[in-house]
C-alpha cells in the first residue's frame, strides 16, 4: 500500500514509517520539525540525539534496502500538502502531524492559539487534499483517549446509543477533554465525522492512550534509528518520564494523589494498530473509532511497577507525590471498551517486569545525557 505519514519525524511517526516500510508498504513521510524546534525553544531536548529525517531515511535505506520518501514542510500550508499528495499519491494517510502535548497547550495564549490552529488547520487541509487528489484514500488519524475524560459510566468505542423519551439514536460518545490539546483532538474528530457524512470520505480515528517505549524491531541495535524520546514535563509521556527519573535517581513525580487511571500501550502496539487500521479501511462515509490501548493503570500503579523493576537493576527508586499542576480527578471510575483492534487481530504487548527493566537498562546507557532540570512540571492549568 502507498502510505503517507504526516508527522513522520515524531515519536510515533518515524517508528511507524520503518515498520510499514519493512512490511512492504511504499512509505512517504512529511514533517515540519515542529517537535524538534519546540524542544529547543523550551529547553527540553530528547534523551538521544536524533539524526534529521533525510539522514534517518538514508540510514534506513542502507540497513533495509528500502526507500522512504521525505518531504519537509508544514501540513497547514495547502500548497505543500498538495505537492506531497501529487507525488506520493497515497492510498492511506496516517495523520500524526499535530501539537501533541497537553502542558504545551496550557502554557498561555500563544501556545493555545498555536495548538488550535495547527491541529485543526492540518486536519482540515488533509480532508481537502484527500477530496481533491485521492478521494478513495483512507485517513487514519491519531486521536486520544483523553477526549472522553473520566465519566462516571463505561466509555464505549466512539459512539453511545442514547434512549430518550422512548426513542433511540446513536451519537458520538460525549467528550469531556481535560486540556486545550485534548479539546482540539475532540474538535478534529468532529470535523472528520462531519466530512464523512457530507463528502463520504473514509476515516478511522484511533483514540490512543499514553504510549511508552523507545526501541522497536526496526530500530534494532542501531540507536540512530530509535525514536525521538522525551522525558521532560512538556513532551514526555508519564511512564517514559518515570523510567528516566528512576535512572537519574530523582523521585518519581506523581501528580496529586496518583489515582488517575488511563489506558496504556507499548509503542510496538501503536505501530501494529496503525497497520491493522490501514489494512482494514473504513467504508466510504464511515467515521470509525477504535480505543487504542492495552491495559489500564493508575499513576500510583505505574510508579510502583517502576520501583519494583528498579530493584532488579539495583536502583533505589523513590516516589514523591507533588501538587498536581493539572485540573483532573485524582480518584475516579474508569472502564473503557477496547475490543475493535483486538478483533482486527492485535496481539498486545503487556507491561511486564522484563519490558520495564529493558527500558531502564536502555536509558541507563544514556544516563550522562539526562538533564535533571527537565523533570519537574513547569506548566500549571490554573495560572
Ligand atoms: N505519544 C503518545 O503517547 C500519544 C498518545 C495519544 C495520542 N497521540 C497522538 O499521536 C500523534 C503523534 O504523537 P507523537 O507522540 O508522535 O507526537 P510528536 O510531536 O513526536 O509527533 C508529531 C510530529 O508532527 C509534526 N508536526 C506537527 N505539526 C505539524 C505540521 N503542521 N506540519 C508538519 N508536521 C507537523 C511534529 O514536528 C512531530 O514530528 C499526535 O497527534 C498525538 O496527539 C500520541
Amino acid at each position: 500500500m502507498r502510505v503517507l505519514i504526516l508527522g513522520g519525524d515524531g515519536y510515533l511517526g518515524w517508528p511507524t514509517a520503518m515498520y510499514l516500510s519493512r512490511r512492504g508498504h511504499q512509505v512517504a513521510v512529511a514533517d515540519n520539525y515542529f517537535r524538534r524546534r519546540a524542544g529547543m525553544e523550551l529547553n527540553c531536548e530528547p534523551l538521544l540525539a536524533v539524526p534529521n529525517l533525510h539522514q534517518r531515511a538514508q540510514l534506513w535505506k542502507e540497513i533495509s534496502g528500502r526507500q522512504i520518501d521525505v518531504f519537509i514542510g508544514d501540513v497547514c500550508n495547502y500548497d505543500f500538502l498538495a505537492k506531497v499528495f501529487r507525488e506520493a499519491d497515497p492510498e492511506g494517510v496516517v495523520h500524526y502531524a499535530e501539537q501533541p502535548s497537553a502542558p504545551y497547550s496550557m502554557m498561555g495564549r500563544e501556545a493555545a492559539l498555536f495548538t488550535l490552529t495547527n491541529n485543526l488547520v492540518s486536519t482540515c487541509n488533509l480532508i481537502h487534499a484527500v477530496a481533491e487528489f485521492a478521494p478513495d484514500c483512507h485517513i487514519v488519524k491519531l486521536g486520544t483517549m483523553g477526549v472522553y475524560g473520566t465519566p462516571n459510566i463505561d466509555i464505549e468505542e466512539g459512539y453511545l446509543e442514547v434512549e430518550h423519551q422512548g426513542r433511540k439514536h446513536k451519537f458520538l460518545y460525549p467528550k469531556t477533554p481535560g486540556s486545550l490539546y485534548h479539546l482540539t483532538k475532540s474538535q478534529d474528530g468532529d470535523m472528520l465525522y462531519f466530512y464523512c457524512r457530507i463528502w463520504d470520505i473514509r476515516v478511522t480515528d484511533l483514540n490512543q492512550g499514553p504510549v511508552y517505549g523507545i526501541v522497536t524491531e526496526e530500530s534494532g541495535a542501531d540507536d540512530r534509528l530509535a525514536s525521538i524520546f522525551n522525558y521532560d514535563d512538556i513532551f514526555g509521556t508519564v511512564l517514559n518520564r518515570f523510567i528516566v527519573q528512576a535512572v537519574a535517581g530523582h523521585p518519581l513525580t506523581v501528580y496529586g494523589e496518583g489515582g488517575q487511571t488511563r489506558g496504556y500501550l507499548n509503542i510496538k502496539d501503536t505501530l501494529a494498530c496503525v497497520e491493522l487500521a490501514l489494512l482494514h479501511p473504513a467504508n466510504p462515509g464511515e467515521y470509525r473509532v477504535f480505543n487504542q490501548f492495552v491495559e489500564t493503570f493508575s499513576v500510583n500503579e505505574l510508579a510502583d511497577k517502576v520501583v519494583e523493576a528498579g530493584k532488579e537493576l539495583g536502583l533505589k527508586v523513590k516516589i514523591n507525590k507533588i501538587p498536581n499542576p493539572r485540573r483532573e480527578a485524582e480518584e475516579h471510575y474508569y472502564n473503557p471498551a477496547h475490543t475493535g483492534l483486538l478483533s482486527l487481530g492485535l496481539t498486545p504487548h503487556y507491561l511486564t517486569g522484563e519490558v520495564l527493566t529493558g527500558m531502564l537498562a536502555f536509558v541507563r546507557r544514556y544516563r550522562e545525557r539526562i538533564c535533571p532540570g527537565y523533570i519537574l512540571p513547569r506548566v500549571k492549568w490554573q495560572q
